[in-house]
């Protein structure tokens, strides 16, 4: 029987947030693999990333919550690479303020502002990476592409100060299902990935001692997750055609405390 499941060599897909963390290790884990990559990044330290890891990556400066630029990088991703398999969404950002903090109640912009990027710019890359790969020609079967977002276990279990952030994870936990059910009729797949802490450029901000002690809290393996381990998940749901509709959590069993 022919093999129908997604391979990664010479697929193209678009990875957000791929300048830093998570997505730079994607990039790199799938480049590796064979894949084309097109790391879509506010962050001009993509062309870093892109130039250490060949000809086969590319950076195009691309805010996800922003329509045009999606669209542009999709189409750039297919002009570069003659096609568009898949999108791993790692683009995001952390903030940490209470509901009612010492100066009053947070302003709604610092909410609506996680929820656009993290929540609204999932959204925008699946709608307009899906709609470029549904362009392509597909054996009844055959992955026809795969998407991965990022959620994250405060989607599940949200500390103190997460309003905002748990919120716009919960989000991108809630649309994982009716999007991969939307997406079947398509041969598109849809799956997240909810990680627990991981020792990425987000967590560079804290002070070595609290990172250890962050570490120290999950049961096991006790230490801070690894970026390669996030890719090669990534890369799983890719290559497991039965991975369709599910958040993963990626967390050593790790339950964050409230605060
Ligand atoms: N590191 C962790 O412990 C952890 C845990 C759970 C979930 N996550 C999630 O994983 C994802 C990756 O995080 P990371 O730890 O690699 O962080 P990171 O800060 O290293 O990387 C995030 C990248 O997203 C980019 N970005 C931010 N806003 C953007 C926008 N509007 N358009 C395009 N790119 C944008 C940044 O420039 C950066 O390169 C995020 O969604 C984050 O919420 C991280």
């Amino acid at each position: 029987m022919a093999d129908s499941r997604m391979q990664l060599t010479g697929r193209t897909f678009i990875v957000t947030g791929g300048s830093s963390g998570l997505g730079a290790a994607c990039a790199a884990e799938f480049a590796q693999h064979g894949a084309n990559i097109l790391i879509c990044d506010v962050s001009e330290r993509g062309a870093d990333v892109a130039k250490e890891l060949g000809p086969a990556v590319r950076f195009a400066r691309t805010d996800v919550t922003d329509g045009a630029q999606v669209q542009a990088a999709v189409d750039g991703a297919v002009a570069a690479f003659g096609a568009l398999h898949g999108a791993i969404n790692c683009a995001g950002i952390a903030t940490a303020e209470r509901v009612i903090g010492r100066d009053g109640p947070q302003p709604l912009e610092h909410f609506s502002k996680v929820i656009a990027v993290n929540l609204i710019g999932t959204f925008n890359v699946i709608r307009l990476a899906g709609a470029k790969m549904i362009e392509r020609p597909v054996e009844p079967g055959e992955d026809r592409g795969v998407i991965v977002c990022t959620a994250s276990v405060a989607a599940y279990d949200g500390q103190i100060g997460q309003a905002a952030y748990s919120a716009s994870k919960g989000g991108v936990v809630g649309l994982t299902l009716p999007v991969a059910r939307e997406f079947a009729q398509h041969q598109i797949r849809v799956a997240s990935i909810a990680p627990g802490i991981f020792d990425t450029p987000m967590l560079a901000g804290l002070p070595e001692a609290a990172r250890e002690s962050l570490g120290k809290q999950v049961p096991f393996p006790s230490r801070l997750g690894r970026p390669a381990e996030y890719a090669a998940l990534a890369r799983h749901i890719v290559e497991n055609q039965m991975l369709n509709g599910e958040v993963i959590r990626l967390d050593g069993a790790i339950r964050m405390a409230p605060r």
